[in-house]
Parts: structure tokens; sequence; C-alpha cells
């Protein structure tokens, strides 16, 4: 975790594909703390990304963790491979899953922290039950399938009712949210209650990436003072 507390991941979906390895070092140069890495399926979502053979090409170029974002259906088949591939963390969908609970227990089984993802119509009411098997929360702030989409406002008041739950449950839950996150809208974003924050266009498409995660970085620090 960065010093601050928060925590910043670069989506690779808007990384040059052609040389992922170089724009996954560069941006933890930039100073990442994760890379998020999106798969899509073109079933669950329509857009189809990468899988377990590409998440394993990276390994060696990621001395941070790889955050596996799941957007596909089915899940559980694929959730061992990229386990093998270096995932640290794993979250689905709730909707692409037949079996929430069993989801959670297999991403267990296989040594990674297990995420649970809300997509900005999905109550937060699948929390119930399993909260104490869910080692992150991620808010999606746009509907998923591409980036470079604008964030949409009610995930804020989403995200406090996520972090009350959160704090409720007395569990060290992280807290994610992803879409549409800038340097101009992140201080908010975190004063809702986020303390993971995903960035795929703002980051990989500055000319300064270092810069542009400076910039969220010193907007995180507002978040902290009192309003
Ligand atoms: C959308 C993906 C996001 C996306 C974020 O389905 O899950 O991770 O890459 O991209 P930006 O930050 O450009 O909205
Ligand atoms: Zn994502």
């Amino acid at each position: 975790m960065s010093r601050s507390g928060f925590r910043i991941a670069p989506s690779i979906l808007s990384a040059d594909f052609a040389r992922l390895g170089e724009e996954v070092r560069d941006v933890i140069a930039a100073g990442a703390d994760l890379v998020h890495f999106d798969v899509m399926d073109n079933h669950y979502v329509p857009n189809l990304t990468v899988g377990p053979l590409v998440c394993e090409a990276i390994r060696p170029h990621c001395s941070v963790p790889i955050d596996v974002h799941l957007m596909v259906k089915p899940v559980d088949r694929i959730i061992p491979d990229f386990a093998r591939a270096g995932a640290s963390i794993i979250s689905f969908h709730p909707e692409a899953s037949e079996h929430v609970d069993r989801t959670l227990g297999l991403i267990h089984e296989v040594g990674c922290k297990a995420g649970l993802v809300f997509n900005p119509a999905t109550p937060l009411a699948y929390l119930e039950h399993v909260i104490d098997k869910v080692d992150l929360v991620l808010l999606m702030s746009v509907n998923p399938g591409f980036g470079g989409q604008s964030f949409i406002p009610s995930a804020l008041e989403k995200l406090a009712a996520a972090r009350r739950r959160i704090d409720e449950s007395g569990r060290d839950i992280w807290l994610e949210v992803d879409g549409g996150v800038k340097a101009d809208n992140i201080e908010a974003i975190a004063r809702a209650g986020a303390d993971t924050f995903v960035a795929g266009s703002a980051i990989f498409g500055a000319k300064d990436r270092p810069g542009a995660i400076r910039a969220m970085r010193e907007s995180l620090k507002r978040a902290t003072m009192t309003a």
C-alpha cells in the first residue's frame, strides 16, 4: 500500500498492447501501487481483451500485485488459471457467477484475495451473507466494457453506503472504484470512502505519467484534510 493509505491502480486497458511489458514497468516506475488487469470475454461485456497467458507474460515485469478484474461468464473455470498466472487479487461480478459463495471460496482456495464487483445498477445487497468472505469491494462508476467513459455521479452515494457497510463489518476490506477516475474527481471519490482507485485513460493516456499519478496523490492528500 502507498504511504498515504490510498492505492492507485492503472488499468492496462488503455496501455499499448504491442508493448505491454514495457508499459507495465513504466506505470510502476511512475508510482502505481497495483496493476489493474481487465479481462473481457465479448459475452458478459461487449468487448474482448486478454486472458491468463497475457497475465503470465506480464508477471515478470510486475513488481506490484496484479489486480485481476474478471468481466467474464462463466467465472469459475478461469480462476485457477489466473492464480497460476500470478494474480494477487481476483474480482468478479456476482451476476456472472451461478454460486457467488462458491466462487469466493474458490478464489481463496487458489491463494488469491477475492473481490466482488458492483455494476452501477447492481445493489450492494449482494454483499449480505458473504461479506465475511470478501477482501475487496469494487464499485463500477461506468458500465463495464470500455475505457475512457465518464464517471457516473451516483457512484459517490453508493461508495459512501459501501464504506458504511464495510466499516460496520469491522473487516479490512478494500473499497476500489473503477471508471472515469481522474485527478479532478479523485478527491471527491476518496471523500466518499474509496481507498483504491483504478485509472486507465487518465494514466496510460497521459504524456507525463509520473506527473499524472503525482497530481492524483496531491488531490488525495487534500481528501484527508477536513472539508
Ligand atoms: C471498464 C474497465 C476499467 C477501465 C477504466 O470496464 O473495468 O478498468 O479500463 O478506464 P478509464 O479509467 O479510462 O475509465
Ligand atoms: Zn476494471
